[in-house]
């Protein structure tokens, strides 16, 4: 087991190519089981999310090649094997192996998803699009059986907007008979991507990325390539590090538009951002001034880059507030960084954010993955060296995060826990 080690207070310029995106790689993936034949993703991020979510497709008989960041799957022997257990509990977005199996096979059985402990998490949404498109949903013994003579089109109206429950409902329902139409959907760029695959393959979509999405399920889906977008909230991360310790810092490989809430609050805050084509130039301020966030769906300000910023927060003049609506318990990161000399005060679902205050370093414990990538960007900004543990969160989202800073003039490296601090960790 290792930690992060980070000797804080550089300034930070050059560039970082930003990877594929994780949120839309865990659904591009499970929705190769749809197609009769060969499917490759070109772009696909190297993190521990991606390759748990390889080998269960290999788990029910899929043929997986990697080629660099290109997986091909074909998909032609694969069969409805339970995943009751084991590696589906590692992550959430496992789940949707239910709705590519059901769509696929008319049968799936998947143990409850795992996945950052951000609060409760309820799956209602996805299951009631299951059950109206005409499926039995038990949950036995902690996995989720699902069952369906035929799946039919039909009406389903989302009483929360959710990414997951979207997706899941998509991918069910391309194969169903006749029409499905997801009211209330939600609008995420990662939806559109995978729209942009399940089309590709031949399925029949419209409207993907509004709040209305119709789909006219077709009888089979074929092979294709795709490409997968950029990843935004891994963009964001280093945009929100930049504005704090960078002087240039260009972001390759973006799409600005999928961060324009970020880009307006920095701006407000007085950093430079100028978006370019597929690029970000960003110009970090030492003089910043504090706004309040409140997160919401997308294009709202994502919950996903609440915590990182957070850490700029605490080198900004005055108090922000940062309220989150999608995750209302996702401030595991805040006790870390008080131990770090942040002044910030949590009253149900805001923190209140006290800058600027010179940051310290200190030994941290990553909660979450995005926790992970907050008190990175705090030890970049303590003076002092940072120790992080909880590595295990971060590698599950950030590509090369360390090799990717250190491009960029940080002083950051992993050493093997000792023996003692192992022991630690595991009663923490
Ligand atoms: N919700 C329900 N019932 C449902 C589904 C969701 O009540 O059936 C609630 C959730 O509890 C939450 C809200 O609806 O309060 C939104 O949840 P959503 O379903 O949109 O989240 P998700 O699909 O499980 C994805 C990302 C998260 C990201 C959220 C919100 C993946 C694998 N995960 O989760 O990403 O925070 O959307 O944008 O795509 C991360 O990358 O760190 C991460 C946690």
């Amino acid at each position: 087991m290792e930690k992060l080690l980070i000797e804080g207070g550089r300034t930070l310029r050059g560039k970082v190519r930003i990877s594929g995106a994780k949120n839309s790689a865990v659904a591009l993936i499970p929705a190769t089981i749809l197609a009769d034949s060969p499917v490759t993703i070109e772009g696909l991020p190297n993190i521990s999310d991606i390759s748990i979510l390889k080998n269960l497709l290999v788990e029910i008989g899929g043929k997986v090649t990697q080629d660099g960041s290109d997986l091909t799957v074909d998909p032609a022997s694969m069969i409805s094997m339970p995943l009751p257990n084991g590696k589906v509990k590692k992550l959430r977005a496992s789940y949707y192996f239910m709705g590519a199996m059901l769509g696929r096979f008319k049968k799936a059985v998947i143990g409850l998803p795992g996945g950052c402990n951000l609060g409760p998490r309820p799956i209602d949404q996805h299951i009631k699009g299951f059950e109206a498109l005409g499926a039995q949903v038990t949950n036995e013994q902690g996995a989720v059986y699902l069952r369906a003579e035929k799946l039919t089109g039909a009406r389903i109206y989302l009483d929360v907007v959710s990414v997951g429950a979207t997706i899941n409902i998509m991918l069910a329902a391309v194969k169903a008979e006749g029409t499905t139409i997801i009211e209330n959907a939600a609008k995420e760029p990662e939806i559109i991507d995978v729209a942009t695959l399940l089309t590709s393959m031949g399925a029949k979509i419209k409207g993907a990325g509004t709040d209305v999405i119709r789909i006219q399920g077709v009888e089979r889906l074929s092979g294709c390539r795709h490409t997968i977008i950029p990843d935004r909230i891994e963009a964001g991360t280093y945009t929100i590090i930049a504005a704090a310790k960078g002087e240039e810092v260009l972001i390759d490989n973006v799409i600005p538009l999928h961060l324009e809430s970020l880009i307006a609050k920095l701006r407000e805050m007085g950093v430079v951002v100028e978006a370019k084509d597929d690029q970000l130039i960003v110009r970090g301020n030492r003089e910043l001034t504090s706004v309040d966030i409140k997160t919401l769906v997308y294009p709202g300000f994502p919950t996903d880059l609440q915590q990182p910023f957070t850490s700029l927060l605490t080198q900004a003049e005055g108090t922000g507030i940062v309220t989150d609506t999608i995750y209302q318990a996702r401030f595991k990161h805040v006790d870390e960084l008080r131990r770090m000399n942040a002044n910030i005060k949590v009253e149900g679902s805001s923190a209140f954010v006290s800058g600027p205050v010179k940051l310290e370093g200190a030994k941290v414990k990553a909660s979450d993955l995005r926790a992970g990538a907050a008190l990175v960007a705090a030890g970049l900004i303590a003076e002092g060296v940072t120790e992080i543990i909880g590595l295990e969160h971060i590698d599950r989202g950030y590509e090369d995060l360390t090799d990717k800073l250190k491009e960029l003039g940080a002083n950051i490296w992993r050493e093997e826990l000792t023996e003692e601090e192992a022991e630690q960790f595991q009663n923490s």
